[in-house]
């Protein structure tokens, strides 16, 4: 072998090293080298969209987008957009994403928005935090004219891991139109009275896990909205705040909403107004069924079993009954304590009546040591006798 051949081979081994290195490493975009300072003041939105376009548009196994710790990073509102070139997108939060101030939002429906991503995981030690002033946001009759503070938009395979969220404008959480969702470890922290501060939104998606997570806020601590199934919630604790709430559902004239296979599972609900809770409104139509609440554990809650079939929140509501169909629920393994005195409150619709309803394992007391009952109308299904409330006024129907 003369010095060419030697030359040639070192030639080919470097270009096969290069290309594997090129194939297996995972490229880093701190978005302090794009000239975020996180100071907390200073606006780093360019930098968060430039580092973004940086790694949406690495061709790489799995490029990161990484927002350092120890530092607070002050974003406007942004929309993250994909679809992206890799299959699996990082961005790796151990720092805070400071919100502005109400009166610096140039748009009132959006902050951090991740839109048409696959593959995206959202993890780290820090997280997205409100400001000071969002009390601003909390006034009642703002409405619709607020942001989540996190929205995910038709994206798929999305992770979220371990991150916090706190004082948000209104949601926390936002999940749209989206499939194949897992959210863990995260840490949910907003005011009692804070207005409409749900803690995770979802609407229009399937396939949704939530596990071992703390929600405390202004309102549901998990609200699933019309469109949505496959959803499983596991090892929540929530409260304060409204209970894991599916709807409301029919809230609009006109609108068929359907909501299907929900199953919320060892969850505890700490001085919540609801634990398990249905909603609907009667101007749409629509159903909820296949939804079961089982092995929750409640401590001084408001309405720990409620459905609501006459939900509304207008100033002049029709009369008519609600035309959405609850069915196929089932409330299974409940113990704890209830500071109100009727535990379980089934008001279904006159004309669409809830049916195939299921309660056992039922043990709730009463925190100021009363007798609880239950109350029930045009609700169909079986309680077991030995529920504590018992529940008579669930009556069985035979055609289903
Ligand atoms: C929810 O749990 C059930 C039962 O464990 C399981 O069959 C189903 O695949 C789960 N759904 C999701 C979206 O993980
Ligand atoms: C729920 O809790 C029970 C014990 O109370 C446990 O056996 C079961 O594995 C738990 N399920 C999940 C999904 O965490």
């Amino acid at each position: 072998m003369d010095t060419k051949d030697l030359h040639n081979i070192i030639i080919v081994l470097s270009c096969i090293l290069m290309l594997k290195s090129r194939l297996t490493t995972q490229t880093t975009f701190d978005v302090t080298t794009f000239g975020a300072v996180g100071n907390g003041h200073s606006d780093d939105t360019q930098a968060f969209v430039q580092a973004w376009n940086k790694v949406c548009n690495d061709k790489g196994n799995n490029p990161t987008m990484a927002v350092p710790a120890n530092k607070r990073f002050f974003v406007r509102p942004t929309r993250f957009m994909g679809p992206c070139s890799s299959s699996s997108i990082t961005v790796q939060i151990k720092g805070q994403i400071i919100a502005p101030n109400m009166n610096q939002f140039n748009t009132k429906t959006m902050w951090i928005v991740f839109s048409s991503v696959n593959g995206l995981v959202l993890t780290g030690t820090g997280g997205f935090s409100g400001s000071a002033t969002f009390n601003d946001w909390w006034r009642p009759g703002l409405g619709e004219n607020r942001p989540a503070a996190l929205r995910i938009l038709g994206c798929t395979n999305v992770i979220i891991k371990g991150l916090t969220f706190v004082q948000p404008p209104r949601a926390h959480i936002a999940i749209t139109s989206c499939t194949t969702v897992t959210i863990t470890n995260i840490q949910i922290t907003a005011p009692q009275n804070s207005e409409n501060t749900d803690g995770i939104d979802i609407s229009g998606s399937s396939n949704i896990n939530i596990q071992q997570s703390n929600i405390q806020t202004g309102d549901d601590c998990v609200a699933i909205n019309g469109g949505c199934s496959n959803i499983n919630i596991t090892n929540v604790n929530c409260g304060p705040g409204h209970g894991i709430s599916v709807g409301s559902l029919g809230r609009d004239a006109g609108i068929f909403e359907r909501v299907e296979n929900i199953h919320v599972k060892n969850c505890t609900f700490t001085r919540t107004q609801n634990a398990a809770r249905i909603k609907t409104v009667n101007e749409g139509n629509g159903f909820a069924r296949m939804i079961s609440y089982e092995n929750i554990v409640l401590v001084d809650v408001q309405n720990p079993i409620i459905i609501k079939q006459n939900y509304c929140v207008k100033q002049n509501c029709p009369s008519q009954p609600s035309k959405v169909k609850v069915r196929d629920v089932s409330f299974r393994g409940f113990r704890g304590t209830t500071v109100s005195d009727v535990a379980i409150n089934l008001k279904c619709s006159a004309s669409t009546p809830c049916e195939n309803i299921k309660l056992e394992g039922i043990n709730i007391r009463s925190s100021y040591k009363k007798l609880l009952s239950a109350s029930c109308s045009n609700a169909y299904g079986t309680s077991n006798p030995s529920n504590v409330p018992t529940c008579s006024c669930l009556k069985q129907k035979l055609s289903f």
